[in-house]
């Protein structure tokens, strides 16, 4: 009895291996590719790319029944099948596994795990609760039935693509009867921010998202605006975190950075932007003769001077150059002054007029000492110049002599 008992299951063992290998099938998958409603067949054409397909996470991950029954009976609600969510339903569903961290540690060690919380700071959320159907949820920025990583170049929140993504919807169409602005994407692909991202690719460069979170989406408050800016540009945001314009402006509800920069047409400044007349970035808001206003006068001023100075001083030292004079130790102080006047574009932020005096008035003294170089140079020049006139004098008076002399012996 033993004997064949183990006979029985050996065949049966073989007959397993030598069976070829059945390949899961899925009958969602099945069905749906045959179906000709394009709605209906069109989930499974981007899927064979979707992380959940790559995860093992198919069909019925998200829309429940049971994959392994070939028939309609497939989507029996009995066998968990819950159909199409509908768009309120679509955030719910995919948070279901998202913010669960210890589900997702099955699929990945260090999952990222969505926060549900942040997501309903979102004015996109808080909309949605509302009703309002024509604001993002997940599906619009990560598409469905073919979502991919955010780091895949294809997925529409890859970073080049996120301000596109955005714009879909943030556009005058779309927007029509929402009161909110609809010139975002047309400021910031001309903005020094968009060129550098959109045109040159340059991935340091702000998109969308990083100023106004992944899923927080909502206008940063008056007060989170210098640490929007400050995540890159550290050195201003320091400076003006501590600087009593900053205290000013949080007391008249002004936002830091974007009052001078403006917050989606960010330009490359300018120092013609340094300017207290109408027009200039400095006008409108200090009252006339405060300290405010006299201290961006001695700014303004010393900031034209040191410009002024530096200009004299480069077109003297060029004018030795022209000459043949050596000017290096000029070209030095000038090169000092001239990064004086770089460091004083991003430490103006101290918007301190001594602090800024300081470096304007060291700056100042470098440029002099380089019209000082300058102007010696030319000095030799035109002395050694008087030099070769009057010896070529000499040389002709004494030409004219020996002439004289022979004609004198010829005779
Ligand atoms: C034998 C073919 C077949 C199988 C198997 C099948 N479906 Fe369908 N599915 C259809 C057809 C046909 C429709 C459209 C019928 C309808 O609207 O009721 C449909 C509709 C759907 C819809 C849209 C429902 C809606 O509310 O608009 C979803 C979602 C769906 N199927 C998912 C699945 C999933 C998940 C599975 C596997 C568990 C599956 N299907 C298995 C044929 C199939
Ligand atoms: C990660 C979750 C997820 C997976 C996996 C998934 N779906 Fe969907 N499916 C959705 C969501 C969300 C919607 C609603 C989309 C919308 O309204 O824009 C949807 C909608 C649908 C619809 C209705 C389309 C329409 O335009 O009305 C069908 C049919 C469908 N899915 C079939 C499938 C099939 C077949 C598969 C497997 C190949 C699949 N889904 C895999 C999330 C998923
Ligand atoms: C307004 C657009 C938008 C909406 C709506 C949105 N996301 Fe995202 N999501 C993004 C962006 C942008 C990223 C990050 C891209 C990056 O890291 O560069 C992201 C990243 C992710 C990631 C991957 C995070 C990582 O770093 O690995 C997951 C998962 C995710 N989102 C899930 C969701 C879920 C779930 C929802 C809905 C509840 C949702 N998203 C809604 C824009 C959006
Ligand atoms: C059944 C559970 C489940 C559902 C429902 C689900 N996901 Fe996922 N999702 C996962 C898992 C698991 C991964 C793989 C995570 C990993 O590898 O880090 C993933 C990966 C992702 C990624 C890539 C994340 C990364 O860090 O690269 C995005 C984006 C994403 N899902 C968005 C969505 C969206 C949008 C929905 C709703 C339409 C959704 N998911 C619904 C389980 C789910
Ligand atoms: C599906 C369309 C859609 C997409 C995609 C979308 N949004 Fe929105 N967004 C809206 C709508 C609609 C509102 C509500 C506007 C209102 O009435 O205030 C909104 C509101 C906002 C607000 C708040 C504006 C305010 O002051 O009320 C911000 C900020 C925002 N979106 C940023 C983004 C960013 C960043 C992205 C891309 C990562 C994005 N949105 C993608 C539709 C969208
Ligand atoms: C460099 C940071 C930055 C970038 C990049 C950025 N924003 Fe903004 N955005 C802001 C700030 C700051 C505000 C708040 C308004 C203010 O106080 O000036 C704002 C406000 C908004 C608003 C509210 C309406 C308004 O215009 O005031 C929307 C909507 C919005 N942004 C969408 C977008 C979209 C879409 C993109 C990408 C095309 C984008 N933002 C890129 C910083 C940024
Ligand atoms: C994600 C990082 C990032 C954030 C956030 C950011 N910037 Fe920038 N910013 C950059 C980079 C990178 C450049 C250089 C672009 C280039 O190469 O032209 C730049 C350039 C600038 C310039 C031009 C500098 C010059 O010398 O031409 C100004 C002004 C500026 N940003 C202001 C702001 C303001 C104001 C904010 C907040 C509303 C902000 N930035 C937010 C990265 C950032
Ligand atoms: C009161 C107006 C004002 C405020 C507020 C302001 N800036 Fe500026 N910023 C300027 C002016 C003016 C210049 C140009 C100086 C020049 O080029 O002569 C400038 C220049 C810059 C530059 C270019 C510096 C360089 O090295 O050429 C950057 C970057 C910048 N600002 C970022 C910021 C950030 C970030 C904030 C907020 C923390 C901020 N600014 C707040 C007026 C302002
Ligand atoms: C949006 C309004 C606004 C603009 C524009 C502005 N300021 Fe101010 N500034 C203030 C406020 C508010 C104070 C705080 C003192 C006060 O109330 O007079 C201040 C203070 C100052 C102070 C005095 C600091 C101290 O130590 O007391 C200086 C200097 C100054 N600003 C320079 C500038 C310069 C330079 C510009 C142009 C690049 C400029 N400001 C543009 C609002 C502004």
């Amino acid at each position: 009895m033993r004997a064949l008992r183990r006979l029985l299951f050996l065949a049966g063992a073989l007959l397993l291996a030598a069976a070829p290998a059945r390949a899961v099938v899925d009958s969602c998958v099945e069905c749906h590719r045959g179906l000709d409603d394009p709605r209906l067949k069109a989930p499974t054409a981007g899927f064979p790319h979707d992380i959940h397909a790559e995860r093992g996470l198919t069909c019925a991950a998200c829309h429940g029944g049971d994959p392994a029954d070939p028939d309609p009976s497939a989507m029996d609600p009995e066998k968990g099948f819950k159909g199409a969510p509908t768009r309120a339903q679509i955030a719910p569903l995919c948070a279901s596994c998202h913010a669960d961290a210890a589900f997702m540690k099955r699929y990945n060690p260090r999952p990222y795990v969505f926060s549900m919380a942040e997501w309903q700071t979102s004015v996109h959320a808080k909309l949605a609760a509302r009703g309002d159907a024509k604001v993002a949820t997940c599906t619009s920025c990560h598409g469905v039935h073919g979502i991919r990583p955010p780091k895949d170049p294809a997925s529409p929140v890859f970073k080049t693509n996120v301000p596109r993504t955005c714009a879909k919807c943030h556009n005058a169409g779309y927007m029509k009867g929402h009161p909110v602005r609809t010139d975002q994407f047309a400021l910031y692909s001309k903005s020094v921010h968009g060129v550098a991202l959109l045109e040159k690719g340059d991935v340091s460069a702000p998109a969308c998202n990083d100023c106004h979170g992944n899923h927080g989406a909502a206008p940063p408050g008056v007060k989170d605006v210098t640490m929007v800016c400050g995540t890159c540009h550290g050195r201003e945001a320091e400076l003006f975190e501590g600087s009593r314009m900053k205290a000013g402006l949080d007391a008249m509800g002004k936002p830091g950075c974007v009052t001078c920069h403006g917050n989606h047409g960010v330009q490359h400044p300018t120092d013609a932007m340094l300017s207290a007349a109408p027009g200039g970035t400095c006008a409108g808001c200090h009252r006339p003769g405060s300290v405010a206003e006299q201290g961006t006068s001695a700014i303004v001023a010393s900031f034209r001077g040191l410009q002024g100075s530096l200009s004299t001083a480069d077109s003297l030292l060029q004018l030795a150059e022209v000459r043949g004079m050596e000017t290096a130790p000029g070209r030095g102080n000038l090169k000092e002054a001239q990064d004086a006047l770089v460091g004083v574009r991003a430490g103006l932020h101290s918007f301190d007029p001594k602090q800024i005096g300081a470096v304007l008035a060291e700056g100042a003294g470098l440029s002099r000492k380089a019209t000082g170089y300058g102007r010696e140079a030319l000095r030799d020049w035109h002395n050694r110049r008087l030099g070769m006139v009057l010896s070529l004098v000499v040389i002709l008076i004494l030409i004219g002599l020996v002439v004289a002399k022979i004609r004198q012996i010829e005779n």
